[in-house]
């Protein structure tokens, strides 16, 4: 059994066994994972990362869970947590190190009190800086991507690897590390003195964030915006709104928001993607990709 196999090979490392996931990710739908763990060290997460690749068993990286969506029933293989990876260390003025489940917010707070900017587009986005750099999330045309100086990221074989700015690409939502098999253990992330013009840009986008759905569990934005386009837009415009599949609903406020009204299940959110990209094409022509990271089946999702 992988479990057994898991915690022989590695007896420090704490598993947990059926986790239930609807409580690790801000939608509150899911099934569970066979197995669990959230390493407490870099060293600890190489281990566990290193042995479930080596195994070719299915793993998957989560991150705040804030823009994550769990299929309902068992999850095979092994979810891997980030949440334990949690501290930060200024190395300058300007620069700091950051663990990959250090929460945005948080760093938003420290920014604040350090007076330093750079990041203003980021205020509201909860999440932690590992997901976040992953699908360099962002608003306004910015992205967390940019603030990189370097990456450490754990490669397939168990190996640490620093990437540095130059070796990444990265556009709206894209980040090239999301393209491989690895975990983002921390990042190096420089800033600049905040000025007076900073604040009003911050207090812009939070303005922008609070006419946004808030109340009910939702994972932000349901799809990326098409080139040219606003999916939020495009949705409302094709009758999306307060379309349901069982507890789930799109929003009154915002057609690319997705709500769970109280007992929805990751199926009903699934249908529901599907229901609302369906309406989008026939009227318009344009495929619509989901911005929220669907843990099925696809290998890797931070
Ligand atoms: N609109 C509608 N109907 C709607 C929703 C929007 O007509 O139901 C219109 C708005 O009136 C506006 C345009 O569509 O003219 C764009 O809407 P909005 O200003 O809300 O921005 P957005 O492109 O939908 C993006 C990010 C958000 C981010 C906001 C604000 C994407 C997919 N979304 O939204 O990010 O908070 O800008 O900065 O890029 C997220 O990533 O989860 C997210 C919510």
């Amino acid at each position: 059994m992988l479990f057994d196999e898991i915690h022989s090979a590695l007896p420090h490392i704490k598993l947990i066994e059926r986790q239930p996931l609807s409580s690790l990710c801000t939608l509150h739908v899911g099934g569970e994972a066979e197995i669990f763990a959230a390493p407490d060290s870099i060293a600890d997460m190489e281990e566990i990362f290193g042995f479930v690749m080596e195994r070719n068993c299915p793993v998957y990286i989560l991150g705040g869970g804030s823009n994550v969506l769990f299929p309902d029933g068992l999850i095979e293989g092994v979810v891997i947590s980030t949440q334990n990876l949690n501290s930060i260390e200024w190395r300058t003025n300007l620069t700091a190190d950051v663990d990959a489940g250090f929460k945005l917010p948080m760093l938003m707070k420290e920014l604040r009190e350090r007076n330093l900017a750079g990041m203003e587009f980021a205020a509201g986005i909860p999440g932690t800086l590992g997901g976040a750099l992953m699908g360099n999330a962002g608003a306004g045309g910015h992205g967390v991507c940019e603030l990189l100086d370097y990456v450490v990221a754990i490669e397939a074989d168990g190996q640490t690897r620093t990437f540095n700015h130059s070796d990444i690409e990265y556009s709206y939502r894209r980040c090239s590390l999301a393209e491989g098999k690895r975990v983002i253990v921390s990042a190096r992330l420089t800033f600049r003195q905040a000025t007076p013009k900073d604040k009003d840009v911050l207090e812009s986008f939070l303005l922008r964030r609070g006419s946004q759905p808030h109340g009910l569990h939702n994972a932000g934005c349901t799809f990326k915006n098409p080139e040219g386009y606003s999916a939020g837009k495009l949705l409302d415009e094709s009758g999306c709104k307060g379309l349901t599949v069982g507890d789930a609903i799109v929003s009154d406020v915002h057609a690319n928001f997705i709500l769970n009204r109280g007992h929805a299940t990751g199926d009903d959110v699934v249908k529901l993607i599907g229901i609302c990209a369906q309406r989008v094409y026939d009227r318009t022509g344009i495929k619509l990709e989901p911005e929220i990271k669907i843990f099925a089946p696809c290998p890797l999702v931070q």
